[in-house]
């Protein structure tokens, strides 16, 4: 196997150029270690149910956790929960899906890496003028919330163009060969969501790996349905892609959806059919559950032959 790194993960003393994105309700401690112990950046996600004492759980069972990332709205709601994450020391924290960015000196003065994801160039340009580290340029294939906007080849060109700092790919990622091709674009490194959901160690219910397992790369939606009828408070301009179910479907026709009580019952249950299973366009390529590591180590692997087999 041919060696696979970027001048970015070379810095930061990782051995691949993975990061699994921080995915609330599927990153914990567990899948932050696994992915750090294959040679990756691990990192623990805090979302909509985001609290100090959780992130205290989570990064107790990561030990060391390389990075922690945040949702503004609920870094706004949680009093501490930036100082918290500040506190655990890691290597970046990234804080998405606002455009407020006060948090990003305070991260920086600890000595910090300030990472967040982008959807254009406008909004690029606005991160890296606040002072942003890292870009995640998270293109709308992706799973769970973000701006549907652009697939991630138009926006990663778009992104690498005026970027200044270092520029992550996200959304759809899930084998060797889109690994390959974001890397040969010229990412700094993959932000991996819904391929890493599915593993081993990630804390998401075994009903919802297994509907990812029966899902194809046309079984998702982006939708805001979940967000109202929860009456989370998430911008509408930051949808999210789930996979279409029970509740997503009538939603989107605009028929009647089961009550919220039955919503809120489903979840409760852990029942795929009507409760919100985040996931990304490269849901199709999760066939079987693995760990986390066999995960890294096959993209890899397959990202570096196709990359060297190119050069030769
Ligand atoms: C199950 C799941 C939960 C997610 N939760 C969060 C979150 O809490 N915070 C966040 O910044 N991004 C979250 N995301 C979005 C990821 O950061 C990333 O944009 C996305 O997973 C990349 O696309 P992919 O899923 O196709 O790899 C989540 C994604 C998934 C699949």
């Amino acid at each position: 196997m041919q060696s696979l790194s970027t001048p970015w993960s070379r810095s930061l003393g990782l051995r691949v150029p993975v990061v699994n994105a921080p995915m609330g309700g599927a990153a914990g401690g567990r899948l932050a270690a696994a992915v750090r112990a294959a040679g990756g950046l691990g990192m623990i996600g805090m979302g909509s149910a985001g609290s100090v004492e959780a992130l205290r759980r989570e990064v107790a069972v990561a030990g060391a956790p390389d990075g922690i990332g945040l949702v503004e709205w609920v870094r706004q709601r949680e009093t501490g929960l930036l100082e918290a994450a500040i506190a655990a020391r890691p290597r970046l924290i990234s804080v998405s899906f606002g455009t407020d960015y006060s948090w990003v000196p305070p991260v920086r003065a600890a000595g910090i890496l300030a990472v967040t994801q982008v959807y254009d160039a406008p909004g690029a340009h606005r991160a890296q003028d606040a002072g942003i580290d890292v870009l995640v340029a998270r293109g709308s294939e992706g799973g769970g919330h973000g701006a549907d906007r652009l697939a991630l080849m138009p926006l990663l060109d778009s992104v690498l163009e005026i970027a200044a700092v270092p520029v992550l790919a996200a959304g759809g990622i899930g084998s060797g060969r889109t690994l390959a091709a974001v890397l040969a674009a010229g990412a700094a490194g993959a932000w991996l969501g819904t391929c890493l959901a599915a593993a081993e160690e990630s804390l998401l219910p075994e009903s919802a790996r297994l509907a990812m397992l029966a899902a194809d790369s046309s079984s998702t939606a982006v939708t805001t349905a979940f967000d109202e009828a929860l009456d989370l408070p998430w911008p509408p301009i930051y949808p999210a892609r789930v996979l279409r179910n029970e509740f997503t479907d009538p939603w989107a026709q605009g028929d009647a959806v089961p009550d919220t009580d039955q919503l809120r019952a489903a979840i409760a249950a852990e029942d795929p059919r009507l409760a919100p299973v985040d996931a990304g366009q490269g849901v199709g390529l999760v066939t079987h559950i693995e760990s986390a590591a066999a995960v890294v180590e096959r993209l890899c692997a397959e990202a570096a032959d196709l990359l060297g087999a190119q050069r030769r």
